[in-house]
């Protein structure tokens, strides 16, 4: 990381960060990058793997663009203490988002008391604020499903209010946003201007529920021209309100993410497949799920643009994967950077018969095949230590 630091600058949109977990056994991290005070705590072990944590995401910083993001995986036993190493490096003001996968639909069967069946999606900007950060997913089949429940001659659509959801934003801070529109009471149809039959006016209500203090979420001028796409409805109190269609076949992404993710293509059980098929047989346990890593591409990268995605801790190499299944998508021309430790694989293991050595050939294997289709090249740095001592 230090080299690319030196070498290269800020140059990753996207940093994704799938660290090793604690085992049960101590951590034996080479610790160059960490800073000395932070090796000698008692707890040694969590102190290990929180100071090969921190080092790494504090040089992860220095590798983004400026409106690069962070994302890190990580399970519900450990996501405070990321949440707290990533408030102290990246800053509070910088969190983006927490977002729960389901990724194992029936739950794991080693906790007595709780079945987990899901993780989490850390995700930190280096400046929220900058342009482009990043965009909302395009939706997989099941979440698609649920999401347009509706549907009409024009297809499926999902519906939201269209007065403001946020209770902060009122009538007085936004004025324009606040103007009356019409509903014809036969058919819920609305109007932007009061003729016959749209004779019923209607104004937004705050959230909160105070009459005429809210605001619309679209101006005047947007609502006449979509007008075909509002329609209300009356409460049960008799009060009429104004909803929004959108249709999933103008939506080519929403336009922000949910906090939860359940679609199955998230799961484990799909991450594994994933690996066995790119490298030919059952080689790697912990391989995350392509198309999870393909959303969180396609929601921090775009397609023209030479945007690097940079995976800290390679693995399997699914990250890889994602991003080149993303650019055979759209022709995209997004470039990977995969760093892996030589970890030796298991004498006994399936992925040493099959003639790997280290995690780092089961990583290569499978980025070779998964760029080969879209014509990405390949080139792999082997790094060693200056001084081999040290
Ligand atoms: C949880 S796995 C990553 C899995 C990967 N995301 C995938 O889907 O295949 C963590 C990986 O980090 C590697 N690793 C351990 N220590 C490392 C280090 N100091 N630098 C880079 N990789 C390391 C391990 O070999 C392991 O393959």
């Amino acid at each position: 990381m230090k080299i690319l630091r030196d070498q290269r600058g800020a140059f990753a949109k996207l940093i994704y960060v799938d660290p090793p977990y604690g085992t049960g056994r101590r951590f034996t991290f080479d610790d160059r990058l960490a800073p000395a005070a932070t090796r000698t705590r008692r707890d040694a072990r969590h102190a290990s793997w929180l100071s090969m944590l921190y080092s790494r995401l504090a040089v992860a910083r220095d590798l983004l663009v400026p409106n690069g993001v962070v994302a890190v995986s990580i399970d519900d036993r450990r996501v405070h203490q990321v949440r707290m190493l990533l408030d102290e490096l990246y800053g509070d003001e910088e969190f983006v988002g927490c977002i729960a996968v389901r990724t194992n639909p029936r739950g794991k069967g080693l906790r007595r008391h709780v079945a987990t069946n899901h993780e989490y999606l850390v995700i930190y900007a280096k400046d929220r604020r900058a342009p482009e950060v990043m965009r909302g997913p395009r939706l997989g089949p099941e979440e698609a499903a649920s999401h347009y429940r509706h549907s009409d001659e024009r297809g499926r659509y999902a519906i939201h209010p269209l007065r403001g959801t946020d209770h902060r934003r009122r009538r007085d801070d936004q004025p324009s946003m606040f103007y009356p529109l019409f509903v014809d009471p036969a058919t819920g149809r609305v109007a932007s201007r009061r003729r016959r039959p749209f004779i019923v006016c209607v104004y937004p209500e705050a959230v909160g529920g105070e009459q005429r203090d809210g605001v619309w979420c679209w101006g005047h001028e947007r609502a006449s021209r979509n007008a075909h796409l509002l329609f209300a409805k009356r409460s049960q109190r008799g009060v009429w309100r104004v909803y929004r269609k959108t249709y999933a076949e103008e939506e080519p992404t929403l336009s922000r993410a949910t906090s939860i993710w359940t679609d199955p293509v998230f799961s484990y059980a799909a991450g594994k497949r994933a690996a066995d098929t790119a490298v030919g047989r059952h080689v790697f346990e912990f391989a995350k799920p392509v198309e999870l890593l393909r959303r969180l591409v396609e929601m921090t990268t775009r397609r023209g643009t030479h945007d690097v995605a940079l995976d800290l801790f390679a693995g399997s190499g699914a990250l890889a994967e994602a991003l080149a299944a993303a650019n055979a998508a759209d022709s995209g021309n997004r470039r990977v950077v995969a760093i892996q430790t030589r970890d030796a694989i298991d004498v006994a293991s399936a992925a040493y018969s099959a003639g790997y050595r280290t995690i780092a050939d089961i990583c290569r294997a499978r980025m070779r095949r998964a760029c080969a289709p879209v014509k990405m090249s390949m080139r792999t740095y082997r790094v060693v230590p200056a001084d081999p001592a040290g």
